[in-house]
């Protein structure tokens, strides 16, 4: 059982697909993840960001003992990850992680649930369950604006509403792998919603859909 959770940043999918994994038992992929850990071993290293070879090179190289660290968390991780998530070599470099993950999910788990941006319409097309998570930019600002500040970073709600709308752009701009609802997705729109609300909505679509 494969099922692919896509969306915009800080839509809900992290929170949703973790508990939606802990309920059924299935192992949990954070795809965003792997383009934080590949954007924070460039800027590491001194690297921009939007640096073919740089970040090429780091993507090739990824050290997956970074995937838990909380320097991925931060603001600039997450505007430098849209930036090498748009090179096709980055996203090439990365996809084979991603499919053995979802058809050989670790612990012999029963099924895979990976969150992302294109993993319904590129890297599983096959998916059993297909989710679409949005909210308005606004509420996903907010969201993450409370976050940043939780986690003690000095951060202004304009800032970060007007940094989701410039990722928000690139990732449904880009050429290659752009973030898209699948034509055979579900979409589940968070904005008013608890992520109690959020979790049973999301389990009725995966069971109805059994
Ligand atoms: O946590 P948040 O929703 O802010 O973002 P994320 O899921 O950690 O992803 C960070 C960035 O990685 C996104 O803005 C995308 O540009 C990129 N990404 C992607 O291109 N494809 C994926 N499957 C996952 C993330």
């Amino acid at each position: 059982m494969i099922i692919a959770i896509d969306g915009p940043a800080a839509a809900g999918k992290g929170t949703l697909a973790r508990r939606l994994a802990d309920h059924l038992g299935y192992a949990y992929l954070d795809t965003g993840s792997l383009y934080r850990a590949v954007a924070v071993m460039v800027l590491h290293r001194n690297g921009a960001p939007d640096n073919v070879e740089a970040a090429t090179e780091a993507a090739r190289t990824l050290d997956l003992d970074l995937l838990g660290s909380p320097d991925l968390r931060t603001g600039e991780a997450g505007a430098a990850a849209s930036k090498v998530a748009a090179i096709p070599s980055v996203r090439a470099a990365l996809t084979g992680f991603q499919r053995q993950f979802a058809t050989h999910p670790p612990g012999n788990a029963g099924g895979a649930i990976l969150d992302g941006r294109d993993i319904g319409t590129v890297i599983c097309p096959d998916a059993d369950r297909k989710l679409f998570v949005t909210a308005s930019v606004e509420a996903r600002a907010e969201r993450r604006f409370k976050e940043l500040q939780e986690r003690g970073e000095a951060a202004i709600y304009a800032r970060v509403l007007q940094d989701m709308r410039e990722r928000d752009a690139r990732d449904a701009g880009r050429s290659d792998a752009p973030m898209k609802q699948a034509d055979n997705a579900i979409l589940i729109d968070t904005s008013s919603m608890t992520p109690d609300e959020a979790f049973t909505a999301a389990l009725d679509v995966i069971e109805d859909a059994g």
